[in-house]
C-alpha cells in the first residue's frame, strides 16, 4: 500500500478558496489534508515522507470540467484509463467527461460503466457528464432524475447543439429541479452548415467554407435568454468569440445565473494556425482572429470567463490524416493545458490566483463539488506545479492514445511536476 502520510515542504501554497498565497507545509494523512502551516512551526511527523517542494507551487488540485474520454465506443482514440493518465500527467486531479460516446451516456447503464472503469482506472476522479437529449439528437430530454442518481455532475449535448429552443427551455427547467447544472455547446447549425473554420479573409484565401462568430453568438443569445427566463444554472462551453464574451458579461452583470469556460487554443492561436491546412488546428468552435482571441484573455482576467478547460477531444490519424474539410473537430488539450494557461501569467496577462482560480476552485464551485479547497479535513487533491520548467511539447510522449494537437514541438514554460488524489500520488515526475 502506498505511504497515506506526507508532508509537502516549502512549496508556495495558493488557494485562491481560502486565500492563502504564501509559503506552507502540508501534512497529509490517511488520503486527507491534516494541516496546513508555516514552515517555522515546523510540523514533525517521522512517519510521513517528504516532498520538497522548494522554489514550487502547491494548488487544490486542478479541475478539468470539459474532456471528452472516447470510452465506450471510440476506444481506439481514448480510454478512460489513457485519458486519466494524461489528465493525472497534466496536473488535473479532476475532470468531467462529456456524453458523446457511443452508446450515448443518456442513462443510468452508461455513466454506472464510466464510473466503474473510472475506479478501476484509479488515477483521477472522473465525474461524468450526461446528455440532455436522448442520443444527443434534440429530440426528447433523457431522464435527469436517473442521470442524477447515478452520478452525473451536469447535462450537455456538448459535440451538438440544443437546436430547438423550447427544448432547451425544458431542459434548464428539469435540470434546476435535480440541481443539474447545463452545459451549452452554442451553435446554431444552420449558420455553420458546411464550414470547417472562421469565416473571413483567411477562409477565403484558403478555399474553406468559413463559420461566422454569428455561429456562436445566436445561440449565446439565445440561451442567455432562456437562462433569463427559467433562473436556471446554465454554464456556456468553450467560448471563442468576441460577442459571446459581450453578451455573457452583460447577462452576468445582470445577475444571472451564468457561468462560462474558454479552451487554451482560444487564448492561445488564430485562424492562423489553419494556413498549412493543418487538421490539428481543426476544432469546433473555429479558431478565431486576433480580435477575438484578446477579447478572451481580457475576459478570464476580469471573471466574465470563469474556467479554462482543454476541451480534450482525442482523434485518431484516421480522423485527422485527411483533406481539411474531411477531417474531425477537436484536439487533444489534457497535457498543455496547463502550460498554456501559464503562458498567460507570463505575459503579465493575468495574475497567478486568478489562473489557479479559473482552473481549481471556480470549476469546483460551478458543478457543486463537495470539498473545494486546501482546507484541513479535505481530501488531499493538490497539484505541484515548477514554473521555471522549460520543455517541448512532444505528442509522441503522451499519454493519450492519441496525437491530434497543433502545439507539437512547441516550446513552453512551466508544468505539473505531482499530481495527488486522496493523498495518493497518481503523477510524479521525479519517478517517470
Ligand atoms: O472540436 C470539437 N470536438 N468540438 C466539440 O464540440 C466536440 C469535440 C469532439 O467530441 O470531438
Amino acid at each position: 500500500m502506498e505511504i497515506s502520510r506526507y508532508l509537502i515542504k516549502g512549496g508556495r501554497v495558493i488557494d485562491p478558496e481560502t486565500g492563502v498565497d504564501g509559503l506552507f507545509d502540508i501534512l497529509i494523512e490517511d488520503g486527507k489534508i491534516a494541516s496546513i502551516e508555516n514552515p517555522q512551526s515546523a510540523i514533525q511527523n517521522p512517519k510521513s515522507k517528504i516532498i520538497d517542494a522548494t522554489g514550487k507551487l502547491v494548488t487544490p488540485g486542478l479541475i478539468d470540467m470539459h474532456t471528452h474520454l472516447r470510452e465506450p465506443g471510440h476506444e481506439y482514440k481514448e480510454t478512460i484509463e489513457t485519458g486519466c493518465l494524461a489528465a493525472a500527467h497534466g496536473g488535473f486531479a479532476t475532470i468531467c467527461c462529456m456524453a458523446n460516446t457511443d452508446p450515448v451516456n443518456d442513462n443510468q447503464s452508461v455513466t454506472d460503466y464510466i464510473l466503474k472503469k473510472a475506479r478501476m482506472a484509479e488515477t483521477v476522479r472522473v465525474y461524468p457528464v450526461g446528455a440532455i437529449s436522448r442520443g444527443l439528437r434534440g429530440e426528447n430530454l433523457a431522464d435527469y432524475g436517473e442521470l442524477k442518481a447515478a452520478g452525473v455532475v451536469a447535462v450537455s449535448d456538448d459535440g451538438n447543439p440544443v437546436m430547438n429552443a423550447q427544448l432547451m427551455r425544458r431542459a434548464l427547467e428539469y435540470a434546476k429541479g435535480f440541481g443539474l447544472l447545463v452545459i451549452a455547446h452554442c451553435e446554431d447549425r444552420n449558420l455553420t452548415a458546411n464550414g470547417v473554420m472562421n469565416e473571413g479573409i483567411t477562409a477565403t484565401r484558403l478555399g474553406l467554407p468559413g463559420i461566422p462568430n454569428a455561429g456562436e453568438t445566436v445561440m449565446v443569445a439565445r440561451d442567455i435568454a432562456l437562462c433569463e427566463l427559467t433562473r436556471a444554472s446554465l454554464h456556456i462551453a468553450h467560448v471563442s468569440a468576441e460577442g459571446s464574451v459581450r453578451l455573457i458579461r452583460e447577462a452576468k452583470a445582470r445577475g444571472l445565473p451564468l457561468t462560462a469556460e474558454t479552451a487554451p487554443h482560444y487564448f492561445s492561436l488564430t485562424e492562423e494556425a489553419v494556413i498549412n491546412y493543418d487538421t490539428n488546428a481543426r476544432v469546433h468552435p473555429p479558431l478565431r482572429t486576433a480580435k477575438d482571441r484578446d477579447a478572451i484573455r481580457l475576459a478570464l482576467a476580469d471573471g466574465t470567463i470563469d474556467v479554462i478547460a482543454s476541451d480534450h477531444a482525442p482523434h485518431s490519424s484516421i480522423e485527422k490524416d485527411l483533406e481539411f474539410e474531411q477531417a474531425a473537430n477537436g484536439m487533444i488539450g489534457l497535457e498543455t493545458s496547463l502550460p498554456l494557461s501559464l503562458q498567460l501569467v507570463e505575459m503579465g496577462l493575468m495574475k497567478l490566483n486568478d489562473l489557479v482560480a479559473r482552473m481549481s476552485i471556480n470549476p469546483a464551485r460551478i458543478l457543486n463539488l463537495a470539498h473545494i479547497g486546501l482546507k484541513p479535513g479535505n481530501p488531499a487533491d493538490l497539484t505541484i506545479i515548477d514554473l521555471k520548467k522549460r520543455f517541448t511539447v512532444d505528442a509522441n510522449a503522451f499519454q493519450s492514445k492519441s496525437r491530434n494537437t497543433p502545439f507539437n514541438g512547441r516550446e513552453l514554460k512551466g508544468r505539473a511536476v505531482l499530481t495527488m488524489v486522496g493523498g495518493k500520488i497518481v503523477f510524479d515526475e521525479a519517478r517517470e
